[in-house]
């Protein structure tokens, strides 16, 4: 079966598609396990004003309940159109979408609200809309089936981590740095039970806010700010001390922890410091934030992990790959980018949600248990027919 996976992450940058066949494994080794192959992969950024609103909705105390109505159609509106040009682009046709839609709000621990305690998510972008422009079934919103089973209803990347990357003999360590970062850690020989994955903490998305508040750009592209820059090392070693770089997972982060105010506050921290090292500076952040998440909260014993594998936006900001490497290598990783195990880093998470759906389509569950805390297998998402 083919399917057409849909991704847009929180850095809000855009709508990645993924074409994917995909089948049961028939090996018996491998039993239970899917195969597949990308066929294809797009990218579409959101247009600027689209991608302003949706920043601004995601860090809004109020925000217009006829305005979010509204971008739940848009948004099945810009996927349809996207699913549909990469159709064309590949000459491919599709069987089935799997949309992870946009995330407006993600709150993964469970909180008081008026007198129950609740952990809730919402992602936006209308399925049934995808469905009736694209005439193809489509599953969506993915994430409350898992909450619903006393998870976290994230991360679900760790279900295709685990099927590319499990090896008998090398023990791996998966990163995707999106706007947040997460990692996926997967012993050598282990079941998907042993997997251990969680937000290791900011990817891009405070970068990106530093460099859109201090330079009025989007990013920092390849890194050239953060390279002409010097890291202020106090301000890093202190902002480390955080609870939640010191929890243990699993555990997910997102604008709620790491957006606007975390921007602010982090920028008030470098005080009167040259823009360029602000930006070195929370370059190093995330570069450190994820080796002291490997350090402290992946490796038992030096040596049981070997292989590091980069994925995401980040991978490729050089200033910020160079940083890492150098994190990592007293911790005996190399470091290799998603690109050499045939899985092109920016197809990766659409890729995962068209191999999500395609195990809803078969009613099997597809969250990891050892991945989110839920306390059992969940079938994800919601199916829009055509
Ligand atoms: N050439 C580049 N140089 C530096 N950073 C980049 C580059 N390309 C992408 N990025 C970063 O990657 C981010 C998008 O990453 P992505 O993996 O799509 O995140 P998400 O899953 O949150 O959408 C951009 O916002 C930007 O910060
Ligand atoms: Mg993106």
């Amino acid at each position: 079966m083919i399917v057409a996976g849909v991704m847009s992450g929180t850095s809000a940058d855009g709508i990645n598609v993924a074409l994917v066949r995909v089948a049961s494994a028939r090996r018996a080794r491998t039993r239970g396990l899917l195969d597949f192959e990308l066929l294809g992969h797009a990218e579409y950024p959101y247009p600027i004003t689209v991608r302003k609103f949706i920043l601004a909705t995601m860090n809004s105390q109020r925000a217009s309940v006829a305005d979010l109505a509204r971008l739940n159609f848009l948004l099945g509106e810009l996927y349809a159109d996207a699913i549909l040009a990469t159709q064309r682009r590949f000459r491919v046709k599709a069987e089935l979408v799997g949309c992870h839609g946009q995330t407006i709000y993600h709150q993964g621990d469970a909180a008081a609200f008026l007198g129950r305690k609740l952990a809730v998510t919402w992602q936006t972008g209308e399925g049934a809309v995808i469905a009736a422009r694209v005439g193809l079934p489509v599953v969506s919103d993915f994430r409350p089936a898992d909450m619903a089973a006393g998870g976290k209803g994230a991360p679900l990347v760790p279900y295709l981590d685990f099927l590319l990357y499990r090896d008998p003999r090398i023990g791996r360590i998966v990163q995707n740095i999106g706007g947040i970062a997460n990692l996926t850690a997967i012993p050598a020989g282990a079941s998907s039970a042993q997997v251990i994955a969680f937000d290791t903490g900011p990817g891009n998305m405070v970068i990106d806010a530093v460099m859109e508040r201090l330079f009025r750009k989007p990013y920092d592209r390849d890194g050239r700010v953060a390279a002409s820059g010097t890291v202020l090392n106090r301000v890093v070693v202190d902002i480390l001390r955080q609870p939640f770089f010191r929890l243990r997972p699993p555990k997910t982060a997102g604008r709620e922890e790491f957006g606007r105010e975390f921007a602010q506050k982090f920028m008030r921290r470098c005080g009167r410091a040259a823009s360029r090292d602000v930006a070195a500076t929370t370059t190093a952040l995330t570069a450190r934030s994820i080796a002291e998440s490997v350090r402290r909260l992946v490796l038992k014993k030096q040596g049981s992990y070997r292989e590091f594998i980069v994925s995401g936006g980040g991978a490729r900001n050089p200033t910020l790959m160079t940083m890492l490497a150098v994190e990592l290598r007293p911790l005996g990783l190399r470091m290799h980018s998603s690109d050499e195990f045939g899985l092109p880093s920016e197809a990766k998470e659409a890729t995962a949600f068209a191999l999500l759906a395609y195990e809803t389509w078969n009613r099997r569950p597809s969250n990891m248990p050892s991945a989110t805390g839920a306390k059992r297998p969940a079938v994800l998402g919601k199916i829009s027919y055509a």
